[in-house]
């Protein structure tokens, strides 16, 4: 029997996680769902933007769907905090998975297939802001050594599943020799000691930046920091299509939680454009990593390539949402 958490979240979060249910629930018959909220409205519903009855059901079943979040910004809202980032430090999911690949139809550019492994719980997202004195901010950027030793060792795990032929760490220790070198050193020490075998090679963040753009089929397996890592999956999804195309695994300490990478787009909000694929594509992470079925994951990836082959794009306007998610579960 398989549990799922369904946190629909805020904005399109509520419009493609239902989408993105209904294809695993063909997949997986005995599925058992239990719905929990958090978010933005939840938090001006109760004051709580992740009420501690999500945290249990997600506990209790060790897997999730994670919609999106909104947050306010550029305002400090007292007592609240993005619900997927305290999930993820709550929870410690340590990992983020974000692969990037060529589709039919939509990708600018084919045989693109790269996953962008993000550190997901310190880093610059550590939430230690404060004012030091009148005019001047500080942010404290925590990288601790048993985080990255998760890191590296999840990057051994999805390594082995991808096949990949290389691993290349990115950072900045050139200019922050500390907090950069011990997250070099420690994922290095890791790798090397459990005896990654094939290529191993570092960059630094901003010339990995350009690479992406330049270059991306030379990337494999990215492994990097939580700033870096959200900076660059946004950047490199492009290669996929776009965010609409871009799904994530939040994984660690024995949970997963599915996420599309994409936030709650107020912008398109009850339009019905919103593409459910990356809901749906971070279902086949889930049922790949997290439940160890890889032949499932691999008919609703075949799914989602077929649909893509034959309709040609993933964008049907005000339709969207509908369209795609019903030839989808058509192919399937
Ligand atoms: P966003 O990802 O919500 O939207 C960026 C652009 O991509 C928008 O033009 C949007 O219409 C488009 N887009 C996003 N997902 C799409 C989809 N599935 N189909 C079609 N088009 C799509 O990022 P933005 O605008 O920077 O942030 C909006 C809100 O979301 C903010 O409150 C932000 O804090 C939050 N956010 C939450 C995230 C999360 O829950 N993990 C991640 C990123 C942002
Ligand atoms: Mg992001």
């Amino acid at each position: 029997m398989h549990k799922l958490v369904v946190i629909p979240g805020d904005g399109i979060g509520r419009e493609v996680v239902p989408v993105a249910v209904e294809v695993l629930e063909k997949l997986l018959p005995d599925l058992q769902i239990v719905e929990a909220e958090a978010g933005w409205s939840c938090f001006q519903r109760g004051g709580n933007a992740v009420p501690e009855a999500t945290y249990q059901a997600i506990r209790d079943c060790s897997a999730g769907i994670f919609g999106a979040v909104s947050s306010p910004t550029g305002q400090r809202v007292p007592g609240y905090r993005s619900a997927i980032l305290q999930l993820r430090q709550g929870l410690k999911l340590n990992t983020s998975l974000r692969p990037v690949r060529s589709w039919p139809g939509v990708s600018p550019r084919p045989g693109v297939d790269l996953m962008i492994l993000r550190e997901n719980s310190e880093g610059l997202y550590s939430g230690r802001e404060h004012w030091e004195s009148e005019g001047v901010a500080i942010a404290e950027r925590v990288i601790s050594r048993v985080a990255c030793e998760a890191l590296a060792r999840c990057a051994l795990d999805v390594a082995k599943a991808r096949k990949a032929r290389r691993i290349t760490l990115v950072h900045k220790a050139n200019v922050l020799p500390v907090t950069c070198g011990l997250f070099r050193d420690t994922c290095r020490e890791v790798l090397e000691g459990e005896g990654w075998a094939a290529e191993l090679d570092e960059r630094l963040v901003d010339l990995a930046a350009l690479q992406l753009v330049e270059q991306p089929e030379a990337f494999d397996l990215i492994v990097t920091s939580n700033l870096f890592g959200d900076i660059l999956s946004d950047l490199a999804c492009h290669w996929s299509g776009g965010l609409g195309l871009a799904p994530s695994l939040n994984w660690g300490n024995g949970i997963a939680l599915a996420e599309p990478v994409h936030g709650s787009a107020p912008d398109i909000t009850g339009s019905g454009r919103a593409n459910p694929i990356a809901a749906i594509l971070s279902m086949a992470l889930l049922l790949r990593y997290h439940w160890q079925k890889p032949a499932l994951a691999i008919r609703l990836e075949a799914a989602v390539e077929n649909f893509l082959r034959e309709e040609g794009k993933a964008d049907f306007g005000f339709e969207t949402t509908r369209v795609v998610g019903q030839g989808i579960l058509a192919v399937l």
